[in-house]
């Protein structure tokens, strides 16, 4: 079985797939590791690094593309209409792609790796169940973008974050405010926690009170109607209209005394529900800050342009696109031990083995036997997701 990593081609992207650590374990267990020349380099790996842990390294990604029999990315591929060369056109009927492939957010790209009879399997559909939690990318990218954004926060504000006594006078703390408390949010609240910020939170699920007072922040409660708000997976769902407007008029009141927001509020496969609106941040004080990590599903702020910052009424708006990839290295170590499990589930005795009973094989499965065979996506793809 021979697995290829090529070099990431989208603007911006520095992780790599696969770091050396995670290729001797594989080589280790005889399996055959091609890397793309300079695959590795933007997160600090030679290709001295990937020769040394057993890999063989080529000079082109078609060179990978050709003979892998599982390709291994961060990003999903290229497919056309796009800046770069498509990736796709390097893909081989047969082949096993695994990456980030977002798969609700590009349905139309999974329909064309069934067309071209690729089996693909999607990181960020790993299930967040326990025994999963050692392959599940989504969250491991999800904490250092929570991490990351506490630290834009800080940079972009023009105040201490923690309480300073000076000679020149005392500065009290920064106050925070964090919208939605999964696994970003959860991270953007320690992060700044331990920066010394003072923070609260808001979540529609209630379960997550206790963790948020566990880091020291105050967990906002206000008699939001917030029942049956968890699906089987315990993913929010949206909320419905009533709830909505109690929401905004809470959020309201808490943005205007906050000095910054950390947006991380987020429904798998939907638009990022819009919780500040351009009203909220026109009471804002000046020099407050908005870090809007769910920018890349439309922003939580209705004034966030996804990758730009905005500056209106003196309320800074950073909309960062792909924040694990500003933190390369450790990205690139964390996102290849969750593919290196996922590999070492799904390759046994050197073959590739489905157990389609398995939650984890079924449910990051997107397309086989030439079909797209993920319920969600197929939803979206016939209309009825
Ligand atoms: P998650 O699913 O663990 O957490 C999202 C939280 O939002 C959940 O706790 C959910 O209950 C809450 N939520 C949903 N609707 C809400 C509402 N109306 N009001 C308040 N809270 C609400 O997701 P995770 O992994 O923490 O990711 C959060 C966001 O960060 C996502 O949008 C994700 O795409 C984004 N992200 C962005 C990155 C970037 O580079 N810009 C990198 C990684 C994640």
């Amino acid at each position: 079985m021979k697995v290829g990593v090529p070099k990431e081609v989208r603007a911006n992207e520095r992780r790599v797939a696969l770091v050396p650590e995670s290729v001797s374990k594989l080589t280790a267990a005889d399996m055959e590791v091609i890397v793309q020349e300079g695959a590795g380099l933007s997160a600090h790996y030679s290709d001295e690094a990937y020769r040394n842990a057993g890999a063989t390294v080529v000079s082109s990604a078609s060179a990978v593309y050709e003979s892998a029999d599982i390709l291994v990315k961060v990003q999903r591929p290229t497919f056309g209409g796009e800046d770069e060369p498509p990736e796709t056109a390097m893909l081989r009927s047969g082949e096993v792609l695994i990456g980030l492939l977002q798969p609700l957010y590009h349905p139309a790209m999974a329909k064309g790796l069934a067309e071209m009879g690729v089996t693909s399997f999607s990181m960020d559909a790993i299930p967040r169940i326990a025994r999963a939690q050692s392959m599940d990318a989504l969250s491991s990218m999800s904490s250092i973008a929570g991490y990351k954004a506490a630290i834009m926060a800080a940079e972009a504000l023009g105040i201490y974050l923690p309480m300073m006594v000076t000679a020149a006078g005392t500065t009290p703390p920064a106050k925070g405010l964090v919208l939605g408390a999964g696994v970003a949010g959860l991270q953007a609240i320690a992060t700044s926690r331990r920066m010394g910020a003072v923070v609260s939170a808001f979540d529609v699920r209630p379960v997550v009170k206790e963790q948020v007072e566990s880091l020291g922040a105050t967990f906002i409660q206000e008699a939001i109607h917030t029942e049956d708000i968890e699906d089987e997976g315990g993913y929010a769902k949206q909320l419905n209209e009533e709830a909505q407007n109690l929401e905004q008029d809470l959020i309201h009141k808490h943005a205007q005394a906050a000095d910054f927001i950390i947006a991380t509020a987020a429904i798998p496969g939907q638009p990022a529900p819009k919780l500040v609106t351009a009203a909220m941040v026109r009471d804002m004080r000046p020099g407050a800050v908005i870090v809007d990590l769910a920018a890349e599903t439309g922003g939580n702020c209705e004034l966030t342009k996804p990758g730009e910052t905005v500056v209106q009424n003196g309320v800074t708006i950073l909309g960062p696109l792909d924040v694990p990839s500003s933190v390369p290295v450790v990205s690139s170590q964390m996102y290849s031990r969750n593919m290196l499990t996922l590999l070492q589930h799904l390759v046994r005795d050197g073959e590739l083995t489905l157990d389609w009973e398995d939650a984890i094989t079924k449910d990051c499965c997107i397309t086989y036997g030439g079909e797209v065979i993920h319920a969600p996506t197929l939803g979206l793809l016939s209309g009825s997701g």
